[in-house]
Order: C-alpha cells, then structure tokens, then sequence
C-alpha cells in the first residue's frame, strides 16, 4: 500500500523560495496541503501533478516454460515536458495473500536488479515512455501470485497488483489399488505418469476459487495433504467450517498415504473421442489409438483438453492408467452430475468393454 500519498505541487518559477522544499530537474515541488488551492499573490501558478500507475490486465496467465509480460504503465497528469526519474519496483506474494511481500526486481533508469528464484530471469519491458511491465522467462509453476508494480517518484509512490496464474488445470487422483494408498513418493510419480506433477497450494487454492470440490485429502508438492471444500457437509469435515481449503499440514513423506491433486499445463496436442462401432477391453483401446497415428489419452491430457479446449463427450473411455472417464462442458440428463468436470469410472476390470480417448501430437 502506498504510505505517503502526496498531492504535489508544481511551481513553474521559484520564486516562492520560502515554501519550496525539494529541488529536482528544475522544478519545486511542493505539498499542497496547507497551501491553498493553486493560485497564490496572482503570480505563483500551482498545478496539481498526479502520478498515475494502471495495468490494462490485471489477471495474466502463462504455461509452464513460456514467457510472460505482467502490464504496468505509468504517466502524469498534466503531462510532463520533462521525464522525471522514477524508481520501478516489483514485489511478489503467494495468491492467498498470506506471506510476506519479496522483492522481484528494482530498476532505476537502465539500471537493474533482479532477487532471488527470479535472478536473471525478470526484466522490465519498457516498450515507450511510462512502460514499466515485468517480462518473466521460462515460467515456472511456483511463480504464481500477486506481482506489486510500484512506481516511486520521490515523493509519490503508487501501484497496481497484478495476478499471475499457471493456465493449467488441477485434478484429484487416486491409486488404482484404492483411496488413501500413496506415499508422497507414490503421488508425485503417480501425477507424472499422467502428464502432471504435484500441485502447488497456489494451484490448489486457485482451482478451489474456480469452484474445486473434492473430500479426499491429497498430497502438494510442498509435503502437505490438504483438500478444497465449495460446499461444508457433514461428510467432509462438518458444517461447522467455512468453505475452504481444508490443511492436515505437512506429513510424513514416507509413511503417511493420501491421494494426489496433480496439475498440468500442458496444451500441446489433440485429445479425442476414437469413433469405432465396436467398444473395446483395455488391451484393444490402447492398440486402436497406435493404429490411428496417436496413443491412449493420460489423464491429465483429458482435463486438459476438458478445460482449455472444451472437449465435451458423453462417452466412457479407456484412458492410459487403464481408469474409464468422459468429459463433460454442458452437464445434460444421463451424462453425470449438474456440474461440468471430468466423470470418472474409476478402475474397471479391464476386460470389460468402453471407447477410447486417444491423444495426437499437432504439427
Ligand atoms: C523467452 O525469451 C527468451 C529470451 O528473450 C527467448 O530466448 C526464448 O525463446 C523465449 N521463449 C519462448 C517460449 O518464447
Ligand atoms: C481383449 O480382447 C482381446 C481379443 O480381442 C484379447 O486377446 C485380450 O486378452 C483382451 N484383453 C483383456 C485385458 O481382456
């Protein structure tokens, strides 16, 4: 937040010595508070100088890998015919707004430095004049938070936050053997295999934001088990919590078993529905997607292509962990619950006969 907000004031000549208290690149400036409302002995012009900072998109969303741009413009009203050195400063927090602020980067003029997991990974845009955005290479999945961009013009300091989130997509996942069954071990290889990776609780909090609901606990990359909570139920630690993420805290990495929330961001490639007129046992649904040029859909190819591509398919299919799931857009009669989101039929035996979501690299 911003600790002094001063109004300035600009003097156009000096000759109110007495009153002025800065001197910088040929013009006072001055607190106006106290010193009436611009115009003094009819020859002194006092003009109002707002220091404006504004970001025309204040949610960006990038994935794993890419590079990004967090926008922060800033500008003075009236305009300056003179630039006025300013100091641009990023600060970083955790989405939950809990933690401390930490420095991302400092900039004054051409001059930069850049702190910690973002040294020499973050550099300031500066396409024009006023063009303080953050430009963030290769992404990685614990970048994800709130980004304060704060201009500092000696005096003044004003700023816009600015959200950064992984477009990806976060799912429960659980052994085939049960619920309950993985170690932290078994969850990250167990997510892996599914083309995903343990979750960050960022991630986890921002798919409970998009309306996650799940009462199983499940292992984060930071070693706890935790679950999301839309709806407080009897069934899922009581009514008597408010909606939330619900925390064991951190566990034991060997011995406690939870199941996983996975996240995947990956969006290359097509997921789809293998038209056949016969359905298939496990063993025929994963030759059937080779023979069509791809291979059998991972799980997390399937939220995926749910969520980003609006895959919606009202037909059981075989996926690689040999679980039977569809994905559902537009919930309709006999396609599962009222709510849009990935149905699963867990782990069937797997002679039994279904489709097949099938995935094909795109050239
Ligand atoms: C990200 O930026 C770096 C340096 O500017 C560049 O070399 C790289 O190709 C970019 N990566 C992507 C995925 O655009
Ligand atoms: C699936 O059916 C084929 C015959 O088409 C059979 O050879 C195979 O063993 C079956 N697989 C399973 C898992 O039942």
């Amino acid at each position: 937040m911003c600790i002094v907000r001063h109004l300035l004031v600009f003097l156009f000549h000096f000759t109110l010595g007495s009153l002025a208290q800065r001197f910088s690149n040929g013009y006072y400036y001055q607190d106006i508070v106290g010193h009436g409302n611009g115009k003094d002995n009819g020859e002194i012009y006092f003009h109002k100088i707002r220091l404006h900072v504004e970001s025309p998109e204040t949610l960006v969303s990038g994935v794993q890998g890419s590079n990004v741009t967090l926008p922060c413009h800033y500008h003075y009203v009236p305009a300056l015919s003179t630039p006025r050195r300013t100091r641009v400063k990023w600060f970083w927090q955790p989405v939950n707004g809990q933690g401390q602020e930490r420095d991302v980067m400092v900039a004054i003029g051409t001059r930069h430095r850049s702190y910690g997991d973002f040294k020499g990974r973050v550099r300031l845009r500066r396409n024009a004049p006023g063009d303080a955005s953050l430009v963030i290479n290769q992404l990685q999945s614990d970048d994800t938070g709130r980004y304060r961009c704060e201009i500092i013009d000696g005096l003044e300091d004003e700023s816009v936050t600015v959200q950064l989130k992984f477009r990806g997509v976060v799912f429960p996942y659980y052994s085939a053997k049960g619920r309950y069954l993985m170690n932290f071990h078994e969850a990250q290889e167990a997510c892996k295999k599914q083309g995903a990776h343990l979750a960050s609780f960022e991630q986890l909090f921002i798919a409970w934001e998009e309306g996650l609901d799940w009462c199983n606990a499940g292992w984060l990359a930071d070693g706890t088990a935790q679950y999301p909570v839309a709806v407080p139920r009897e069934a899922c630690g009581g009514t008597n919590l408010a909606p939330g993420v619900r925390s064991y805290g951190v566990r034991d990495k060997d011995l406690d078993r939870f199941d996983a929330f996975c996240f995947t961001s990956s969006i290359r490639g097509e997921v789809y529905f293998l038209q056949l007129p016969a359905k298939l046992n496990f063993t025929e649904a994963v030759l059937a997607c080779q023979n069509d040029g791809g291979q059998i859909a991972k799980v997390g190819q399937l939220y995926t292509a749910w969520r980003f591509v609006g895959l919606d398919q009202c037909d059981a299919g075989w996926l690689a962990d040999a679980s039977v799931r569809y994905p559902i857009v537009h919930p309709r009669v006999n396609c599962g619950t009222s709510e849009p989101g990935v149905r699963s039929f867990g782990f069937p035996v797997k002679h039994l006969k279904f489709g097949v979501y099938c995935y094909k690299v795109r050239w």
